[in-house]
């Protein structure tokens, strides 16, 4: 049995959400824009399914349009919102999925302010809204940073900055189904979602909009989502993301307490079997289910093959970019070395695992991480 310690990158899809796709696959293959019973039926699926997703956000149906996953809605946002001579101010912790298009519109006149995280990842509220100024069209802030785990005060910020008329959007990606976010209570524009770190399927996400906001199309097409985002929808995707959320919201309180308590035995576990260890970061200001840890004098790579070997599922560096030995970004934002990033493996737990799997794996890394120092970090 395998131990799988990369739930930030993905997540064990649940059996539900399998039954609930199978079964719309099976006996709601209709067009949901096709107006006889077949299509009827697909719709009201996919209806279902956004009014889960909104209820676990604390939103309204109307207000969840559907996209690929979060790349998707980072890209409608940030390309459809931001024109040359508008100034956005963001994090240098942002996921790719934000940088990226940032980059571009960066290249086409749109000021970009990056603001930089503390040594444990964090960005503070007063440094973003400093940042504002006359131009300012929107503040993005990444809720939970994926690498880390490190939580970004979204709703402070978005409190003061919509009280100066500032647009406010917040990558949640990481922190949907891990944190409470509630946003009839946090004064949000816009928030990007995705089912498969959810324990739903690849492929399905969500951008929020807030009632009376607006973000053109990025998709152009036949006119579905009420026109602002053209092809005809994953209905399967987006019906297993409607499921995972409701599992999510049942199972919120249980699921906070059971990742913290594995996680903080991992950490525990590590630091009695393993020296010279460093958590990235602040366990009070980071994801219940994260721990990114440098194993000091460790070629993390090398222990990420180490483990893989031996059954153990961990990722060094950005999970996108595994296979790739550029130290983190992020970790060198916070003012660590090339060496010290790449000597740091980003653990996260989830569904599926117990106490016996994290002592597994706690054993494992006692008798790996010895081994991969002597080879020095080369
Ligand atoms: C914070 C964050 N934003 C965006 C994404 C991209 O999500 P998707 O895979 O749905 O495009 C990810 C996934 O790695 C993420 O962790």
């Amino acid at each position: 049995m395998r131990i799988y310690l990369d739930h930030n990158a993905t997540t064990p899809v649940r059996d539900e959400v399998v039954d609930a796709m199978a079964d719309v696959l099976r006996n709601g293959f209709g067009n949901p824009s096709s107006v006889y019973e077949e299509g009827a039926y697909a719709r009201a699926r996919l209806e279902a399914a956004r009014a889960q997703i909104a209820s676990l956000l604390g939103a309204d149906a109307s207000e969840i349009r559907f996209t690929s996953g979060a790349t998707e809605a980072n890209n409608t946002l940030l390309l459809g919102l931001l024109e040359p001579g508008d100034h956005v101010v963001t994090t240098a912790i942002e996921h790719p999925s934000v940088l990226a298009p940032l980059e571009l519109l960066e290249a086409k006149g749109v000021g970009v302010t990056r603001v930089p995280p503390d040594a444990d990842g964090c960005v503070a509220a007063g440094d973003v809204l400093d940042a504002i100024g006359p131009s300012t069209k929107l503040v993005s802030v990444i809720w939970a940073n994926n690498e880390t785990g490190a939580l970004q005060p979204v709703e402070a910020i978005a409190e003061r900055a919509r009280s100066r008329g500032v647009l406010v959007h917040s990558d949640a990606t990481q922190g949907v189904g891990k944190l409470v976010i509630d946003l009839s209570r946090v004064p949000l524009d816009y928030l990007s979602t995705s089912a498969h770190k959810l324990g739903g399927p690849k492929g399905a996400g969500a951008l929020f909009v807030r009632d009376g906001r607006d973000v053109p199309a990025y998709l152009l097409g036949g006119g579905q989502e009420k026109g602002k985002r053209g092809g005809t929808e994953n209905v399967a995707g987006l019906v297993g993301f409607g499921v995972a959320c409701a599992l999510a919201e049942a199972e919120l309180d249980d699921r906070l307490a059971r990742y913290a308590s594995l996680r903080d035995r991992l950490w525990q576990g590590l630091r009695e079997a393993v020296g010279g260890l460093r958590w990235n970061g602040d366990p009070k200001r980071t994801l219940v289910n994260t721990l990114n840890v440098e194993f000091e004098g460790v070629a993390g790579e090398v222990l990420v093959q180490a483990l893989d070997l031996e059954g153990v599922a961990v990722s060094a560096g950005a999970a996108c970019h595994s296979g790739s030995i550029d130290p983190s970004k992020v970790l060198t934002a916070m003012g660590r070395s090339p060496e010290e990033a790449r000597a740091s493996l980003r653990l996260s737990v989830g569904h599926g695992l117990d106490e016996a799997a994290i002592d597994e794996a706690v054993a494992l890394f006692a008798r790996l991480v010895p081994r991969v120092r002597e080879r020095g970090n080369a």
